[in-house]
């Protein structure tokens, strides 16, 4: 598996990686021993890059614990990414970004992991109450203690980023990057000029660019793409279409669509990774193989000529679309 460098700090991961929130949230129950099975597979394939969350493990940590123990034989081998910023309110899910959380929520990571470092921490989402640089003054304080090695943002827009920046150099910014989600290229001029890598997340489209999506309402009650506008009647179709176009240009290359849409991915700067989530051994080999793959720009023409501008269908529920700040 050929690497990349992510950022200007040293940071190098494999060039796909893997995000692990998918074993224990957001696309019904999984199996804790697939999913260790899924971790231990990607090892194999040389993946070094592995990703989640606080939020994955919602006060139990269930999901760094899964992480922790599957790479307990191969730590010092692999870069393991975790993210702060969430709590629980009465009304539901907020934000919580000031220090004395960040230092807590990172104690209890690597209590979970298992771990004497992280190596890359973000901050889950931009907290418009707490001002960027005290978080990345934050962050600083605990890369100078050894608890965490770089520092990433998730879903920050360019002011967020120059300014956490100037107090604590980013790594990386993670977004929602695929076939059907490219509001952020946007912001790669930002990444470009700060020297900043990035991580696709989601980056089969929630696996709708796999040729597996079903509509919505056909999936685990517990499942958020019954919800996803992107699996609704009217989007739905139009999305099936283009995927189906994207499987047969995938085939003339003797590849599977999942594959085209990470490389395609690859293609797009030195400084992206994507890091598909799957359950699956066997997907994670197809997925993993897609860093082999290497696309024309014949191929490169016809896939924008198939989705010049993305899916169709916002790529969150109506009010749930994360806000650049
Ligand atoms: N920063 C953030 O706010 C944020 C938000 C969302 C996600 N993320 C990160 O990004 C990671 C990946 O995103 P994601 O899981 O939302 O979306 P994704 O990687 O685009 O898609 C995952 C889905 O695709 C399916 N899949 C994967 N490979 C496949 C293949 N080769 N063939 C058929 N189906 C396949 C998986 O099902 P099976 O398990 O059945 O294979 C799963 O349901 C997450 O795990 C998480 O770490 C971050």
């Amino acid at each position: 598996m050929q690497h990349r460098t992510l950022g200007s700090q040293g940071l190098e991961v494999s060039a796909i990686g893997y995000g692990s929130m998918d074993l224990t949230m957001a696309y019904g129950p999984g199996d804790e021993q697939e999913g260790v099975a899924a971790i231990r597979r990607a090892h194999e394939l040389g993946v070094t890059f592995f990703d989640t969350a606080e939020l994955y493990g919602w006060g139990t940590g269930s999901n760094e614990i899964l992480l922790g123990n599957a790479v307990k034989g191969f730590r010092d081998e692999v870069v393991l990414a975790t993210k702060f910023g969430f709590e629980r309110t009465e009304q539901g899910l907020g934000l919580n970004s000031r220090p004395d959380n960040i230092r807590k929520v990172t104690d209890n990571s690597l209590r979970y992991l298992g771990v004497d470092h992280i190596d890359v921490l973000y901050q889950h989402r931009v907290d418009p109450d707490v001002p960027i640089e005290d978080v990345a003054g934050t962050v600083k304080e605990l890369i100078d203690a050894g608890k965490v090695k770089y520092f990433g943002l998730s879903e920050a827009g360019p002011q967020t980023i120059r300014k956490a920046h100037s107090v604590q150099p980013v790594s990386v910014l993670q977004t929602e990057y695929s076939l059907f989600e490219r509001d952020v290229e946007q912001l790669f001029p930002v990444l470009d000029e700060l020297g900043v890598g990035f991580v696709a997340y989601s980056p089969l489209g929630r696996g709708f660019i796999t040729g597996a999506a079903k509509p919505a309402g056909e999936y685990d009650a517990t499942d958020m793409r019954n919800f996803d506008p992107r699996w609704q009647s009217g989007n739905f179709e139009k999305n099936v279409d283009a995927v189906n176009k994207l499987a047969d240009l995938a085939a003339t290359k003797g590849i599977t669509v999942s594959q085209l849409a990470l490389a395609w991915l690859l293609t797009r700067g030195e400084h992206v990774v994507p890091i598909p989530g799957t359950r699956s051994p066997k997907r994670i080999e197809e997925n993993a193989g897609a860093a082999d793959v290497s696309l024309a720009e014949a191929d490169l023409a016809s896939i924008d000529a198939i989705l010049p501008r993305g899916g169709f269908g916002a790529r969150y529920a109506e009010g749930h679309v994360p806000t650049w700040i």
